[in-house]
């Protein structure tokens, strides 16, 4: 996690949650729901997924412009990183086209703050994804979501009580690591719900104490809201002989016992969750959450260029 010397909006850089105060996310929060994303002016957005994705590529493509960018997408596979220039020169070669804002996907935890260093102060960066560390966008348009589901106004101690479980391969999971600090400080009481490969002893210690999460290796219990998470294949060693069993999978609407379901996406279908839960069930906030992306992205925008 970086220390934090500059507010949000002086630093220009979205690199971990913890960059955003209460104020700030109320605001970024208003701003998503007025719709009012256009910016005078605000010049070039470059996108630079050093890793896949299709949610917040589009998702941040489609906020910028919302808010009146140009978008210009970095596409690693056509680009000279084939001819071995190093990320960080090619970094520097965003700086001379004169962008104005930049989102990052990093294959490594923490390649997100080493990249922005190298940019250009004035150049706004949003991290969208870094190895198994942060998903600070992701973790806003959860609680945008949760927060418009159950018609919570947004602020501080506003998810006081409210039970979360946040179910499946927690340790690789950027998507959990940036809800548990988020929604933990928001006062919601977050159950992680894991198998024990998927969460070790260490890991489960340092949520435990920490953040004051519970932990089950078993699904028990009632929750307002279960987040369920992809098993990172792309991170586990070895991930052809993992076995992810189907106790912590939810395939029916009885299988959520009350609760409302979400899904970072992409989802293994038919491993953590059915396609028929995630996409057709009423209970499922999978599809509004990537919606809400790019309503809350635009927002993020918006609060930085203005
Ligand atoms: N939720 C998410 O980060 O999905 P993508 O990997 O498709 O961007």
């Amino acid at each position: 996690m970086i220390s934090k010397t500059q507010s949000l909006k002086a630093s220009k850089r979205l690199l971990s949650i913890e960059d955003c105060s209460i104020e700030d996310i109320s605001e970024i929060f208003s701003i998503a729901k007025s719709e009012d994303f256009l910016i005078q002016n605000p010049g070039i957005f470059v996108s630079m997924f050093f890793e896949n994705s299709t949610r917040t590529l589009l998702s941040f493509e489609k906020s910028a412009l919302n808010c009146g960018f140009k978008v210009l997408r970095f596409e690693v596979a056509n680009s000279s990183i084939a001819k071995e220039e190093t990320e960080i020169n090619t970094i520097r070669t965003i700086n001379s086209l004169g962008a104005a804002s930049v989102a990052l996907r990093c294959k490594k935890s923490g390649e997100d703050l080493l990249f922005s260093k190298y940019l250009n102060p004035k150049i706004s960066v949003l991290n969208g994804g870094d190895g198994t560390n942060e998903h600070p966008t992701q973790s806003l348009l959860d609680c945008f979501t949760l927060c418009e589901h159950f018609k919570i106004k947004f602020g501080t101690a506003c998810l006081k009580g409210f039970k979360i479980g946040i179910m499946g391969d927690v340790m690789h999971s950027r998507v959990a690591r940036s809800n548990i600090f988020l929604l933990s400080k928001l006062g919601a009481e977050i159950t992680l719900i894991s198998p024990p490969n998927f969460l070790t002893q260490n890991f489960a210690q340092y949520y435990k104490l920490k953040f004051g999460c519970k932990i089950l290796h078993k699904l028990e219990g009632k929750f307002e809201a279960i987040m369920l998470l992809r098993v990172q294949k792309e991170r586990i060693e070895g991930s052809g002989k993992i076995c992810y069993p189907s106790s912590f999978g939810l395939f029916n609407e009885e299988d959520l016992n009350g609760a409302v379901l979400l899904h970072p996406g992409p989802i293994n279908a038919g491993v953590e969750v059915s396609e028929k839960l995630a996409y057709e069930s009423p209970f499922s906030l999978v599809s509004k959450q990537v919606e809400n992306g790019v309503k809350v992205r635009s927002a993020v925008l918006k609060f930085l260029h203005t």
